[in-house]
C-alpha cells in the first residue's frame, strides 16, 4: 500500500541571506519568509551586531548554513564547533542546519571549499562524518550540493557520488541550484538529468546565486551578481518536478542595496506562485513512497 505523506519544510516561502553588511538598513514588511546566516559568524557574538541579530531571529524563521565544518577532511571533526552550533540552533530557534558537501581544512584552515573525491571509500568515510554530527546534534542535517573545479579520483559521477552519501549518512539535501548550473556548463553535463535524478523527499530547501562569468565554458561561483536566466530556469524546472520548497537568494560579493536583494528575493517568490498553480507530476515531492516519508524522524 502506498502512504501519501507531504513533506515537511522547515521554513516556507522566499529568503535571504543575511550579512553584517545590511545593518542599518530597514527590512521591509513582508518582503522576505525567513533567513539564514552563518553559525560561524554569530557564534558568541553580542554587543549591537547581537542586539541586531536577536532582533531578526524574533520576527524571522532563521536556517543556518555552515562553512567550517569540513565534513571531508582527514582531520578530525571539530567537535566543539558542533556542539557550539546545537547550543546556536537552541537558542535561536534555528529550523535547518546546513553545510557544504566539501573540505576546508587539512590541520588547519585552507580557506577553500575542496572537491572530496567521488569515491566508494570517500563515501563511507564522509557518510560516517555526517551520521557522527547528527549523532551529536541530535538532529538531521542537509548537505549541500557544491561548485567544484577538479574531480580528482573519480570513481563515479558527482549524481552518484552525491545521492550515495545522502543515503548512507541518512542526510538531507540543500539544493543548490545555482551550483547545478554552474558545474553542468564546467564538467558538461545536462543539468534539467542532474536535477531529476536528486531525491526529492531529502530535499529541506534550495539556494540560488549569482556567478562569474570567466569563459563561456568556465563559471566560477561567487555569489557576487545578480541570478541569471538560466539558473532562474533552472529554478522553475526544479519546482515543475518536486513541487515548491523554500528557496534563498544568496549574495556575498559586491552586495546592492537591500531593496536590489528584495526585487530579487521577490522573483523567487513569483516563479513559485507560478509553480503552485500548475499541476504537479507524480512522483514529486508531495508523494513520497512509504519509506522516504520516514527519513525526515532523527533516528
Ligand atoms: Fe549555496
Amino acid at each position: 500500500m502506498t502512504i501519501s505523506k507531504t513533506v515537511e519544510y522547515p521554513v516556507e516561502g522566499a529568503g535571504l541571506g543575511l550579512r553584517r553588511s545590511m545593518m542599518g538598513e530597514e527590512m521591509p514588511t513582508g518582503a522576505v519568509d525567513f533567513l539564514e546566516v552563518a553559525p560561524e559568524n554569530w557564534i558568541n557574538v553580542g554587543g549591537r551586531y547581537g542586539r541586531w541579530f536577536r532582533e531578526y531571529t524574533e520576527r524571522y524563521p532563521f536556517v543556518i548554513h555552515g562553512l567550517s565544518l569540513s565534513i571531508g577532511s582527514p582531520a578530525p571533526l571539530d567537535l566543539e564547533l558542533v556542539k557550539s552550533v546545537k547550543g546556536f540552533i537552541r537558542e535561536h530557534g534555528i529550523r535547518c542546519y546546513s553545510e557544504h558537501l566539501s573540505y576546508c581544512s587539512d590541520h588547519g584552515h585552507l580557506y577553500d571549499l575542496l572537491p572530496i573525491p567521488f569515491t566508494e571509500e570517500a563515501v563511507a568515510y564522509v557518510a560516517g562524518r555526517i551520521r557522527q554530527v547528527q549523532d551529536v546534534l541530535e538532529q538531521r542535517i542537509a548537505m549541500e550540493n557544491v561548485s567544484y573545479y577538479a574531480a580528482p579520483a573519480r570513481e563515479m559521477s558527482e549524481l552518484e557520488f552525491l545521492n550515495a552519501v545522502l543515503a548512507e549518512a541518512d542526510c538531507d539535501l540543500l539544493l543548490d541550484v545555482n551550483n547545478i548550473y554552474v558545474n553542468s556548463i564546467n564538467h558538461r553535463y545536462d543539468a534539467g538529468e542532474f536535477l531529476r535524478g536528486l531525491p526529492a523527499d531529502r530535499i529541506r530547501y534550495a539556494h540560488v546565486a549569482g556567478h562569474f562569468n570567466e569563459a563561456d565554458d568556465l563559471k566560477v561561483d561567487t555569489h557576487g551578481a545578480p541570478v541569471i536566466d538560466p539558473v532562474w530556469q533552472l529554478l522553475q524546472e526544479a519546482y515543475a518536478h518536486f513541487g515548491v520548497f523554500p528557496t534563498l537568494l544568496e549574495r556575498d560579493f559586491n552586495i546592492p542595496p537591500l531593496p536590489e536583494l528584495v526585487r530579487e528575493v521577490g522573483h523567487i517568490r513569483q516563479l513559485q506562485e507560478q509553480a503552485a498553480t500548475v499541476s504537479r507530476p507524480s512522483g514529486s515531492a508531495k508523494e513520497p513512497a512509504p519509506e522516504v516519508a520516514r527519513v525526515h524522524a532523527y533516528r
